[in-house]
């Protein structure tokens, strides 16, 4: 039996092409007034039209009451390190006190501390601890989640980390996708005689890439570009080796500082290049110039207190195609908000509402392969949905920081409240 969502003073379609979209295409976000949308058992989209239509033409369907409430596809939120033990508040104070993101790093804190913590934990905890966080995206209107490892950084740990997505994408209502992050630092113990980084690198090309794809364990490769973590010329035989094992691409590219990692990522075709807030022209038009989508992580920048976000502007009108994600991970992005993504795509990297929607859906979804499936709300693609407490969309970016999602669907089946998901 179909279910139909009726009364919704407006649904923010997204419909369009099923590939990334760039400027103008992006200034479309499809919206309609009035429609409802019908979802099919088939876990579809099967139409989006004016109530009465849809009544007519699906007799006997479920009804659910949107209350004049805004319908928008499921946010894909393409970029988090979800896996994690505990929080890291005590580093936003230092920061505050002047100690950059890089130097607590040297100082054995920031990603090692979250190495050392997660190498403790069994699978079970682990598990337990992403199934709440992942509530709290999904109740934000998340339901597309790209996870990635990258704070286990030893074979074992690493594995154990992708075995727990894999758990998590079974059991839990939400969609998820995996990326294997080994490269996301050199350990601490690779740094110190007899061990070195070469001897690392040669374990990830060596050891945990096959390892990670006999498991068929991630879908991604990605690897933290940036100066003083991997170079260029190190993410260029990682990656490489990584689509040996038919991984797709992803980097870290140019968060903080310049590395010519989104000349790189252009270069050899990645799925995306994240952050770019320090990217270069020559990046720019590189990126302009691939198919690799600019994923922008603007509450990165936002929460390690810098003034210089990725440009935005320059990039659309370059002509790259644009998508939005959280960067969720417990040092320079703690939110699970992604409403306030799309509030400081607009504020602090001054996208039009539209252009922030596109840029969380479609454009997401591109990020991560799958523009061809889920992003838009039309015929045919996976019934995923949120609903908000708002009347205008554009309220959706306005009400920063609230929690307007009132209800979410996967595959047209409704996302259940955190403390009845079964892990
Ligand atoms: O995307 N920069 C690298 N990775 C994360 C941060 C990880 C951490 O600090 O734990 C990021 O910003
Ligand atoms: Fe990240």
């Amino acid at each position: 039996m179909p279910t139909l969502l009726l009364n919704a003073s407006e649904v923010v379609t997204c419909e369009g092409p099923p590939r990334a979209r760039r400027a103008p295409e992006m200034t479309d976000a499809g919206v309609r007034a009035n429609a409802a949308v019908a979802m099919g058992d088939d876990g579809r989209i099967l139409a989006v039209g004016p109530d009465r239509e849809l009544r007519a033409q699906y007799p006997g369907s479920a009804e659910i009451d949107c209350a004049r409430g805004v319908l928008t596809p499921g946010f894909v939120d393409s970029h988090t390190h979800a896996i994690f033990g505990r929080s890291r508040h005590a580093e936003q104070e230092l920061r505050a006190a002047g100690v950059g993101y890089m130097e607590i790093a040297k100082r054995g804190g920031g990603i090692h501390s979250s190495v050392r913590d997660l190498r403790e934990r069994s699978e079970d905890e682990l598990v337990a601890l992403a199934a709440s966080r992942l509530a709290r995206l999904a109740a934000h209107g998340s339901t597309t989640i790209e996870v990635k490892s990258g704070y286990g950084l030893s074979l074992e740990s690493e594995l154990r980390t992708l075995r727990v997505i894999r758990r998590l994408a079974a059991e839990l209502p939400v969609r998820l996708v995996p990326t294997f992050l080994g490269a996301h630092e050199i350990p601490l113990e690779y740094r110190e005689a007899p061990r070195t980084r070469e001897d690392y690198i040669a374990l990830l090309v060596e050891e945990m890439l096959p390892a990670v794809a006999r498991e068929s364990l991630a879908r991604f490769c990605d690897i933290f570009c940036e100066p003083g973590v991997y170079s260029a010329a190190e993410a260029r035989r990682i990656l490489g080796a990584a689509r040996g094992h038919g991984m797709a691409l992803k980097l870290h590219a140019d968060e903080l500082e310049h590395a010519g990692a989104a000349e790189l990522a252009a270069e050899i075709g990645a799925t995306s290049a994240d952050h770019l807030a320090a990217v270069s022209e020559l990046g720019i038009k590189a990126l302009a110039a691939s198919g690799t989508v600019a994923t922008l992580l603007p509450g990165t920048m936002l929460f390690l207190g810098r003034s210089k976000q990725a440009p935005a502007r320059a990039m659309l009108d370059a002509g790259c195609a644009i998508a939005l994600a959280s960067d969720f991970n417990p040092g320079t992005s703690p939110t699970v908000n992604f409403p306030l993504i799309l509030t400081l795509g607009v504020s602090q990297l001054r996208l039009s509402v539209a252009e922030a929607f596109v840029a969380a859906t479609v454009n997401g979804a591109a990020a991560l392969g799958l523009a061809h499936e889920i992003g838009q709300l039309a015929p045919g693609f996976s019934a995923d949905v949120a609903l908000f407490d708002v009347e205008d969309h554009r309220e959706i970016p306005y009400w920063y920081g609230d929690h307007r999602c009132v209800a979410t669907w996967v595959r047209g089946r409704k996302v259940l409240p955190a403390g009845q998901w079964k892990t």
